[in-house]
């Protein structure tokens, strides 16, 4: 640290002029380090709007196809494909069939995306069980039912299989299940599937900001929260730092950090910690919803706080940035080059 001072210094002569700002920045927001997330569901020509997340959109297979061309032409660098079922039961067998949704979008999304736009799963089970957990249940000596971890991880390595058969180019296991992680690169492996990456969701917080998404998703558990499985907010950060610990010996080849907004301090951690892995934030449901309310008040500027909000995640440490307003930021209806 330079410690000569004013009037010597004088911080704002960097400022003074766009072209000066723009020469001296380090954090940029570019549409291939985005993830868009999507969800897909059955039916023909379904496009159903999600209420609680104004621009998003339940999708069915065709409709699905045309948001993949339409990302690949945009550029981004991937997409995270989330299933809504037909039909759901207790351990959620959808997600465990060739012929289940997800199968179908995943090869959907490969004939139309080519090597153009990575496809990526969230591997999790909350979408396709009836009771909305993220495994598979059992009664526990508490006197209620609970996610049995290692049943749960079996269940897990099918889901895999299933989307690695079906084209899969990289899966993101998100259920905070321990050893998930390294079961399913043992899975990955086993089949001969030893070049699929996991982007682990390696810490990841009980949250409200989660709330549009389980409507989006059609997830919300039926009873209970899921506090026995997802991180306690107000744990100590080096907790986070044992979970990402953990998924990296395990064979996490990207680590997560979910939500984005209220843990930025987390992000930041683990970049300091763990450079030299690529680390990805989740700017969730909420945070989209949050600022999507705010902006239809004209409360605030969308656009600005959308910029403002993403290079502010970069700058904490995260390269890899998974947000429903990628097509906005890749369109250029939200700026993300150097142009402000
Ligand atoms: C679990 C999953 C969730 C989200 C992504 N994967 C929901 C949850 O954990 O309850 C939330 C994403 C968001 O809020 O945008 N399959």
């Amino acid at each position: 640290m330079t410690s000569i001072s004013f009037p010597t210094t004088r911080m704002r002569r960097l400022r003074y002029n766009p072209v000066l700002r723009k020469l001296v920045r380090e954090n940029f927001i570019s549409p291939d380090r985005l993830i868009l997330p999507l969800f897909v569901r059955a039916g023909k020509g379904v496009r159903q709007p999600i209420p609680s997340m104004p621009g998003q959109f339940q999708l069915s297979i065709d409709e699905f196809a045309k948001e993949v061309e339409e990302a690949a032409e945009l550029g981004l660098g991937g997409l995270i494909l989330f299933g809504i079922p037909e039909t759901k039961d207790a351990i959620g067998s959808d997600a465990m069939s060739d012929n289940g949704i997800i199968a179908k979008a995943i090869r959907t999304a490969k004939t139309i995306a080519k090597n153009r736009l990575l496809i990526i799963t969230d591997v999790c089970f909350c979408e396709y069980t009836d009771h909305g957990h993220c495994g598979v249940l059992r009664e526990t000596s508490l006197g209620r039912s609970d996610v049995d971890n290692d049943t749960t991880l079996e269940n897990l390595v099918r889901q895999v299989i299933v989307q690695a058969r079906a084209g899969v180019d990289m899966v993101a296991p998100s259920g905070m299940i321990d050893g998930m992680v390294g079961e399913i690169r043992r899975g990955l492996d086993d089949e001969g599937f030893t070049n699929i990456p996991i982007m682990s969701y390696a810490a990841k917080y009980a949250s409200a900001f989660y709330g549009p998404f389980r409507d989006a998703a059609e997830s919300a558990p039926k009873s209970g929260d899921r506090r026995s499985y997802q991180m306690d907010p107000a744990a100590s950060a080096a907790q986070a730092l044992r979970e990402i610990q953990l998924d990296i010996n395990e064979g996490a080849d990207i680590i997560m950090i979910k939500p984005a907004l209220a843990y930025l301090d987390i992000i930041r951690l683990a970049k300091e910690h763990f450079d030299g892995i690529p680390i990805a934030a989740y700017n969730v449901s909420g945070e989209y919803s949050m600022v999507k309310a705010a902006a239809e008040r004209g409360w605030i500027d969308e656009k600005a706080v959308v910029t403002e909000s993403l290079t502010a995640m970069s700058r904490a440490g995260a390269s890899i940035i998974i947000t429903y307003w990628a097509k906005d930021i890749a369109s250029n209806l939200i700026h993300y080059t150097n142009q402000t």
